[in-house]
């Protein structure tokens, strides 16, 4: 698919950019263009076009606002210490793009132009790229589009990328973050949408996210939805729980997000030679290895986030420290060693460095 390129009749001054992208808060500043692909059951995928970012003009009667069909992802963009600029995995993001597409009856859009989307944003907006430990954090998604009210999957879409610099997704003073046991509300039941990252997922979790501030947590933590009784993830990122041992665990994939975060690091891990298990763990076992000492790390990851240590557990009822509260040297090695790869500072074995341009 050829993409016509529609620049910015008034980009950001250069000068601008570089302010804008030295500190941003996470998700609050936003480049000059976006990537916008249409869908229709006469054309297929169509029109495709880099233009300059802008609202879209919507019928009130639009699918996406009455049954929330749409799909997104989260990439980075890294501008690595000789210059190159460099996507992490993005075929990984493009399949599981396609998985929730389908899950949500949407259309699929093929891997290769899903990150050709992405490449044409990231090559549009490169000056946005901030150097040093930020990143260009990239939103592509897709939504229903036609205006009709049935019930039935819709018959237009739209998929866009747009872009945001980030830098730290906690912000860059904190060591380790908080998490709020959410027992009264679940994020995923089985044949649910758990696996995909669809809007609604995230929605479903604002509630108990708001709990978790009220609390004092940064984030809330999910129980699986059958038993109350098994831990699966936060609301936005996946958790693992490293043993005195050096051995980790990780909730099994399912209802879950496949993170690709996830799996970078189970891969890590194993080829650093740890026991990563997939398997169920339940929050009393996470109590009792807390308690005695077994457990020595915990940490969250996602794709914003990349690895946060989690210093402190709240429950209805009670509360845990992991460890000595602070982030364990298991958590910085690994988040070290991923941040390696990802910046191209370190030979790429596995194929996950992806460049986007060689300046
Ligand atoms: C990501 O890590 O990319 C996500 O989509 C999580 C979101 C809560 C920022």
């Amino acid at each position: 698919m050829i993409f016509k390129s529609v620049p910015h009749p008034s980009p950001t001054p250069p000068a601008r950019v570089k302010a804008l992208v030295a500190a941003p808060k996470f998700g609050s500043v936003f480049t000059d263009h976006m990537v916008v692909i249409r869908w229709n059951e006469e054309q297929g995928w169509h029109d495709a076009q880099v233009c300059a970012r802008g609202p879209f003009s919507l019928d009130p009667a639009c699918a996406v606002f009455h049954y929330a069909q749409e799909v997104f992802e989260g990439m980075k963009a890294y501008r690595c210490d000789d210059g190159r600029i460099a996507l992490f995995r993005p075929f990984e993001n493009a399949r599981r793009f396609a998985l929730s597409a389908q899950r949500l009856a949407m259309p699929q859009l093929d891997p290769a132009m899903f990150v050709a989307a992405v490449e044409m944003l990231v090559r549009a907006d490169v000056a946005w790229v901030p150097d040093g430990k930020g990143s260009l954090y990239l939103r592509p998604f897709m939504f229903a589009s036609e205006a009709f009210l049935g019930m039935r999957a819709a018959r237009e879409y739209i998929f866009c990328v747009i872009a945001s610099p980030a830098g730290a997704y906690f912000g860059s003073e904190r060591d380790t973050i908080s998490l709020w046991v959410s027992k009264e509300y679940s994020r995923a039941a089985k044949g649910g949408t758990g696996a995909a990252k669809c809007g609604g997922n995230y929605a479903g979790t604002l509630l108990a996210l708001r709990q978790a501030a009220a609390e004092g947590c940064d984030q809330a933590i999910f129980l699986d939805a059958a038993e109350q009784k098994w831990v699966e993830e936060l609301g936005g990122m996946n958790v693992f729980f490293v043993m005195r041992d050096g051995s980790m665990i990780t909730p099994p994939l399912g209802a879950i997000l496949a993170g690709v975060t996830r799996d970078a690091i189970i891969s890590l891990a194993r080829d650093g030679g740890m026991s990563v298990e997939e398997r169920r763990y339940s929050f009393e076992q996470w109590c009792c290895d807390a308690e005695d000492g077994h457990l020595t790390e915990v940490f969250a990851c996602g794709t914003a986030a990349v690895i946060a240590g989690v210093g402190k557990v709240r429950f209805c009822g009670g509360g845990f420290t992991i460890g000595s509260g602070r982030s364990g040297a298991v958590t910085a090695a690994l988040t070290s060693r991923l941040e390696a790869i990802q910046r191209g500072r370190e030979p790429d074995r596995l194929g996950w460095f992806h460049e986007v341009t060689s300046q």
